[in-house]
């Protein structure tokens, strides 16, 4: 076996801390998963940090469990962050190149970076992170790699996520009193996408939907590169509460009827089959068919793609995704989501699954794991390197401060 580091991935939910740890092997660049843990994390709401000590402790079992299965140690974490605090937008950056020959330097395109992540801030946010989308090189779209090549005018689109820097903080401080080190925040989102979506779909255009507890996340991809992402504050916890609600029963009993037997077409149920549940008082035993539990979730699942739907109209890229949808997250586990979302998005959609890693299929496969295994992928797909918040010295926003102080 060639020469090989081990990473560990943390992606904070809004309900679970989840962890993998994986091995990259140096030489062919493939990614294998040891090991995965779960906790629940009452600390976190919506991706954000609500309570320090809550969360160090399922970070902490979370880590523990997947170094138990990876029989690996870790003590650097990459961490994936989400969380409505969290806004992303496109924006260009635009420099001249004043060199005589006009051969454009690695510099440069530094420099038209910079120039891109140069917007205002209030004091409390900072860019989180940044994507290059498109080069142009004298007002030639499309160029990939802008290094080399002759021009007088280079300018750059990205995509660019600005977070709040006091939840940034309060995730990190969480997690150094775990006992681990933060080796580098990316944001969720671009993780799981390139994770799941294939450069053919990204090119060809294509959305990814990835539904958790409490928040569905959509991103878009064209021409090779994210375009948009949004938030939207539904998730299965709502899909639970309509079932306890309908069967009067608790919360947590109505999940666990969710997770076992749900389905989310009334098709996939046979009407005879009865399953037993327990009352809100937690005694008393009743009975519901399969089928009426799948009417429940049905009709959630629907309003959910209905304002999946809404939302891609707003975006204007409800015509831009030839190559379909596709679906991530814990509901994405809902048996017969992707017909649904089909009836609804009318187009073809298909469940994600991570491209080019290797490892225990009850890992890879499973959707809970996807941004957590995507964190691994994103650290080592090279792009993001130069584009990400530097942990280890000024920010970019703190950067792009001095860069404008400079020059007014
Ligand atoms: N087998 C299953 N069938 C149906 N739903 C499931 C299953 N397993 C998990 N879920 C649901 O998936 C949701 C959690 O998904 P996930 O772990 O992706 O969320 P999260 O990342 O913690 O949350 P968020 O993305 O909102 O921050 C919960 O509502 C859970 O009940
Ligand atoms: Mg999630």
């Amino acid at each position: 076996m060639g020469k090989s580091i081990i990473t560990a991935g943390l992606d904070m939910g809004s309900s679970h801390a989840v962890v993998v740890i994986g091995r990259k092997n140096e030489e062919n660049g493939e990614i294998t998963i040891l090991g995965a843990g779960r906790a629940p994390c009452r600390g976190l709401k919506g991706g954000v940090v609500v309570n320090i000590p809550e969360s160090k402790l399922a970070i902490s079992r979370a880590v523990e469990q997947a170094e138990a299965q990876a029989k690996e140690t870790v003590e650097d974490l990459l961490v994936g962050i989400r969380g409505s605090h969290i806004e992303t937008f496109n924006h260009r950056g635009a420099i001249a190149i004043s060199r005589t020959d006009k051969e454009i330097a690695s510099e440069d395109v530094e420099n038209v970076m910079v120039n891109a992540k140069a917007i205002q801030l209030s004091s409390d946010r900072e860019i989180l992170h940044t994507v290059a989308q498109d080069y142009s090189v004298d007002k030639q779209a499309g160029v990939e790699d802008p290094e080399g090549m002759e021009g007088s005018h280079l300018a750059v689109d990205v995509h660019i996520a600005v977070a709040s820097s006091s939840h940034i903080n309060n995730v990190i401080k969480a997690i150094n009193q775990a006992g681990f080190t933060c080796e580098d925040l990316i944001y969720g989102a671009f993780a799981v996408g390139d994770c799941l979506v294939a450069n053919e779909e990204k090119d060809l255009g294509a959305a990814l939907v990835d539904i958790g507890g409490q928040t569905t996340y959509l991103s878009f991809y064209a021409d090779g590169s994210i375009r948009y992402t949004k938030e939207l504050p539904i998730g299965g916890e709502l899909i639970s509460r309509d079932i306890a609600y309908g069967l009067k029963t608790t919360f947590a009993f109505a999940d666990d009827l969710k997770e076992k037997y749900g389905r989310c077409l009334t098709g996939l149920t046979d009407p005879n089959e009865m399953i037993e549940f327990l009352a809100v008082d937690g005694r008393s035993k009743k009975q519901v068919s399969t089928r009426v539990l799948a009417e429940i979730i049905q009709s959630r699942v629907e309003e959910i793609f209905e304002m999946v739907a809404q939302e891609l109209q707003k975006s204007n890229y409800a015509d831009a995704i030839p190559g379909g949808v596709i679906l991530t997250g814990g509901c994405s586990k809902l048996l017969g989501i992707d017909k649904v979302a089909e009836q609804v998005l009318q187009t073809n959609v298909h469940l994600g699954c991570p491209i080019g890693i290797e490892g225990p299929p009850e890992i890879v496969m499973d959707p809970v794991y996807s941004t957590a295994i995507g964190l691994l992928k994103y650290k080592h797909e090279g792009e993001w390197a130069s584009t990400h918040r530097s942990l280890n010295g000024d920010s970019f926003f703190t950067k792009v401060k001095n860069w404008l102080d400079n020059i007014i």
